[in-house]
Parts: C-alpha cells; structure tokens; sequence
C-alpha cells in the first residue's frame, strides 16, 4: 500500500541553532514542505535583525532542499506598532510564552492583563499576525492547560479578529474550546497523538518522552485523536519536535522535548491507517495549515510506502528520537 502526500507542513517545529540546527533541519527539509519555527533560542528571537540572519542559518543547513522556514517572534508587550509593522514580512506568527513554563522560556510573559498585553494584541489583529501560544499557568502539572482555557477564551474574546493557535493541546478541555470560538485554533503533536503520562512514568522513567505540556490522560489523548483523525479543520499538525543533547535527556534534571521531525511522516501514516482514517492525514498535515495560515509552500510530494522502516537509535551521535531502535510499519518511499 502507497500514499502520497503533498506539501507537509509542520506548523510547530524547533530548529536550535548551531551544530543541532545542522543535524536537525536537513532532516525536517527532506519530508516536510515548510515549518513553522519557534523562537526560544537563547536570546529570543525579538529583533528583524534576529529573524532574518536566523532563517539565512536555516535555509543554510537545509542545504538546498525546499523547504520553507516560516519565522516566528517571540511575544514581548513592549512592541510598538511600528515594529510590529516593520517585521509583518518576515514573520507568520508571533510565539507568546508565559515566563519560565518551557525551555528557554524565561523572558515570557509573567501575566494575562489585558492592560498590559492589549496594545500588541490590538495591533496585530488590526495587521493581521496570528498569536501562538504555550497555553499553561503554573499551577499543578496535570492541570496546567486546563487552567489557561479561561485565558484563551478571555483573549478570544477580546479579539475577534486576532487569528489565536493554542499550541500542542493535550486535553480534552482544549478540543472542547475550539468549537466555543471563531478564532481559535490548534496545533496537535505526534505525541500527544501516541502517549499518556503512562508511557512517560508509569513504569521506568522515559526520559525520551518527557515534554512540556506534559502527556495526560487516556482520555484527553482520545479526544486528541478524534481531532485529528477527522482532520478538524482548525487542527493543525504542529511537531512541536524539541531535540536536545543525548545527555541532557538521560540526565537529572532531564530537558522537556521530544525528538520526532524525521520518523513524523512514518508515524502519522501508522496511525491513520490503524484508526482507518489515512483519507484525512493531508488534511491535517498541510491542507488545514494552508487555509488556516494562508501559505503557498513549495511543491513537494511525498510518497510514503506501508514497509518496516527501523528507526535509527541516535542521530549524529547526538540526538535520540522518539522510536529510537523500533519498527514502525510505514516508510518514506520518495520526497520531492
Ligand atoms: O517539551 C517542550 N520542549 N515543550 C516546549 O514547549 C518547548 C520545547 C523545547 O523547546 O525544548
Ligand atoms: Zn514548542
């Protein structure tokens, strides 16, 4: 059994930068179309100069694939309107992190005011920048984003016309939202799409699998899969793939970010095709991204071929994915 699909898009991918920004983007640029890319860099993404130099490295190291790197700022509520206006070219979506919630996350935002977030809110929609979100409060792990659903509704509200992705949802109280506004939207990971917290703690420790927001339950995870099985269409596929160093995963104070940019496509296709729904995966791997966000990515057709496909243990030495050293029951064929 072959499928094809056409234009993937990953709408929640983290590159780095450096040496993992060249073992990691040339293997996003080899199956995926386009990515939208997150700005948690140390510093932050938050000056033209950034992102333009920033998406030069990355096109750099995707070494003459196409592969198109939609940029992201990261939220501060001190930008003016000019400056918003001056980067409205090079960027798809501004990225807005609550302070100190994920990695590399410290100069978020510490509060929800309007009176504080409002004048940048106000100004993208009227310039029509989409708002990305980590949508967590720092309360209790299991009930962090269930806790910031109010936030995106107050949000929602208050900007009928800001275009809102709650990013990487996980319960079933997010998918819930989504039907309560015009304007949100949502990005769902692979992950999230496979795992519980049972797969992360429920036996030994899986360091692997560890990842802000966190897994939760069998029956968020379910609701997550109804979305994106009918391909819901204000569901997005978002990787939301987070490499880090071997050693800073299989460590104390192990680092949040699961690895799934190369075996994204594979895995995708084994569930769909598990939960007979392999008719709706271009939908949520690039049809819906394509309306939602209005991108024209470059052609790019991936033929994708129901075989074992083993998946390596390690890239470069350096960075484990999810699925390290296991089959998984589809393979890329051909990209191009
Ligand atoms: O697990 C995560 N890792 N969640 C995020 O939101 C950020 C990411 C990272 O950058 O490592
Ligand atoms: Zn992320």
């Amino acid at each position: 059994m072959v499928i094809a699909l056409n234009e993937p898009l990953d709408m929640h991918l983290h590159l780095r930068d450096e040496r993992m920004l060249e073992i990691v983007a040339p293997l996003s640029a080899e199956t995926f179309s386009g990515a939208l890319v997150m700005p948690n860099l140390v510093p932050p993404v938050t000056t033209k100069e950034a992102l333009v130099s920033y998406r030069e490295r990355i096109v750099k190291s995707a070494e003459k694939r196409d592969f198109t790197p939609y940029m992201t700022l990261f939220f501060r509520s001190d930008y003016t309107p000019e400056f918003l206006e001056s980067v409205k070219s090079d960027i798809l979506a501004i990225k807005l992190y609550p302070a100190g919630i994920t990695t590399n996350s410290e100069g978020g935002v510490e509060g929800f005011e309007l009176i504080e977030l409002g004048g940048v809110l106000e100004a993208m929609s009227e310039l029509q920048i989409p708002l990305c979100v980590h949508g967590e409060t720092g309360g209790f792990v299991m009930d962090r984003e269930k806790e910031f659903i109010p936030i995106y509704e107050k949000l929602a509200k208050n900007f009928p016309d800001l275009k809102i992705v709650m990013e990487h949802i996980t319960t079933k109280s997010a998918v819930e939202a989504l039907d309560r506004f015009e304007n949100l939207y949502a990005t769902i990971t692979l992950h999230h799409l496979y795992i519980t917290l049972d797969d992360v703690a429920g036996g030994l420790l899986q360091p692997h699998l560890f990842c802000k927001p966190i897994a939760k339950r069998p029956e968020d995870r379910a609701a997550l899969l109804q979305a994106a099985l009918k391909a819901h269409p204000k569901v997005m596929f978002g990787s939301d793939s987070a490499p880090h160093p071997r050693e800073a995963k299989e460590a104390p104070g192990c680092a949040a970010g699961v690895f799934t940019a190369p075996i994204a496509l594979q895995a995708l296709a084994q569930l769909f095709e598990r939960h007979e729904a392999l008719e709706n995966l271009q939908s949520f791997v690039s049809d819906n991204a394509k309306r939602v966000y209005g991108v024209n990515p470059p052609k790019k057709e991936v033929i994708l071929e129901k075989s074992p496909y083993l998946v390596p243990e390690i890239y470069e030495g350096c960075v484990v994915p999810m699925f390290a050293g296991q089959s998984l029951e589809w393979r890329v064929l051909s990209a191009g």
